[in-house]
């Protein structure tokens, strides 16, 4: 397979390695972390259910519609929309997907670095009973702690980036996701030789319609979205390293499989011992930092295991960082035709420094709030998720949908390895399905209707 197009740029060097990274980036704190509370909050296996009809239905043409966008022109976002369409309008969905990976790049690495600060704790000291939530406050409350570690989570990610597609990011996901395969597997055979078992199974597996509310679907939507990275360029980033061997339909297949088996396997990891160690399920955010920490104190070998508990979510959460800075990073190769070392160190320093906010948003800058009261770093994030991705893929959906013509995208997706391919269906799903679905989700989200 040839491992750079015709213009010299970087391509996959196969197939496998592309859909690993692809899965690296749509595998992340989503599926291990809200994927789990989101389901215990909304009827267990109701909520899978809807997850999986929302992935279906939105998730999958999107994917679709980024990767072919990417592939047909060989540019990251803007460069994309750009050679697509030279308007005014539309190459502003590429700056949107610019600013998002940005921004949301800024916080996740702060959230990397505490991973990174329990992994190095665990190293240390065994978890102790009832201090969980204590040695959480504390690490927030200290400034510099989190920001020594926000800047070490960006210099990995930078470190991996500068490797370029094939030796940076291909390599390192060939290498973590399998990793993260074993370690979860391990974890989650663990935890369902405990005692609490049956009654997390089925916890998650179990039903409950009366739980699935409007907003427990809609929430299966916006998760669909948010865990497949969708609506800010990423997949379109990614597909621009793809040749024409490859069969989008399958391996988008192959990726969404992937993302839903890790978040359920995340599940079954932790909701047994959830009920196990008698904790609260529907404990929302705090899942992750208070409550797994408070389990591994009271599990015999809860030091080793939640040590490899953390090292499993680190690398779930490097490979979308990497993602993520990959979006910018190829802004300025691809338009400003500067040097990927050049790029990449100064965009990493600068997402660096712009995270230093959200490091101190629960220490120094405690008191900033900017929308409703919320603090930096929760602001950015609700911008991020509710409003710029959301109308990133709608903006996606349209133009993809009803600005492209059949001339433009039918090739896309027939051709590559195999017969297998579904131009007819994705073409109705993505002009209108996944439009009207994302409205909604938007006017549910930012509040604007009360569903
Ligand atoms: N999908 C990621 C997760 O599950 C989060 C995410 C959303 C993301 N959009 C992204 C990651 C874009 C990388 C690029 O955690």
């Amino acid at each position: 397979m040839a491992q750079q197009n015709n213009q010299g740029r970087e391509q996959w060097a196969s197939k496998i390695g592309f859909v690993l990274a692809a899965a690296g980036s749509a595998i992340g704190l989503g599926n291990i972390w809200r994927f789990p509370y989101k389901a215990g909050q909304y009827g267990g296996g109701a909520f899978v259910l809807a997850y999986i009809l929302a992935t279906f239905l939105i998730g999958i043409p999107l994917m679709i519609a980024e990767f072919s966008m990417g592939r047909s022109t060989q540019k990251s976002p803007v460069g994309a929309l750009k050679k697509l369409r030279d308007s005014r309008f539309w190459p502003l969905v590429g700056w949107m997907g610019i600013c998002s990976a940005f921004i949301v790049l800024s916080y996740y690495s702060v959230v990397g670095g505490w991973i990174l600060n329990y992994i190095y704790e665990s190293c240390f000291s065994s978890f102790q009973t009832g201090m969980a939530g204590v040695r959480f406050e504390e690490l927030l409350a200290r400034p510099g702690q989190q920001m020594l570690w926000h800047f070490l989570f960006m210099a990995i990610t930078v470190f991996i980036v500068r490797g370029g597609v094939k030796s940076g990011i291909e390599k390192c996901s060939k290498i973590l996701m399998p990793s993260l395969m074993v370690i979860l597997f391990i974890l989650m055979v663990n935890s369902l030789m405990s005692s609490g078992a049956g009654e997390g199974i089925r916890f998650l597996m179990k039903p409950d319609f009366s739980k699935l509310t409007r907003a427990g679907i809609l929430e299966a939507m916006g998760h669909a979205f948010f865990s497949l990275s969708l609506g800010m360029g990423a997949m379109i980033t990614y597909g621009s390293y793809l040749d024409k061997g490859t069969n989008i339909s399958v391996s988008v297949l192959q990726i969404v499989a992937l993302n839903t088996f890790y978040a359920i396997m995340a599940g079954l990891m932790v909701f047994p011992v959830v009920f196990t160690y008698n904790v609260d399920p529907g404990m929302g955010p705090g899942l992750f930092f208070v409550t797994m920490p408070e389990i591994f104190a009271r599990m015999p070998g809860g030091q080793i295991i939640g040590f490899f508990f953390f090292v499993m979510v680190v690398f779930a959460a490097i490979t979308s960082a990497v993602s993520l800075l990959e979006v910018v990073v190829s802004y300025f190769i691809d338009q400003l035709g500067w040097s990927r070392e050049k790029a990449n160190y100064l965009l990493g320093s600068v997402i660096f420094l712009a995270g230093i906010p959200s490091a101190l948003s629960s220490n120094i800058l405690k008191t900033v709030t900017l929308f409703g009261g919320k603090n930096i770093f929760d602001s950015l994030d609700f911008l991020a998720s509710n409003y710029i991705m959301p109308i990133g893929g709608l903006l996606t959906a349209v133009f993809v949908g009803w600005v492209l013509t059949k001339q433009e995208k039918e090739p896309e997706l027939k051709c590559g390895e195999g017969s297998f391919h579904f131009y007819g269906i994705w073409n109705v799903l993505i002009k209108y399905v996944v439009p009207v679905a994302l409205v909604i989700v938007l006017l549910y989200t930012t509040g604007i209707m009360n569903f």
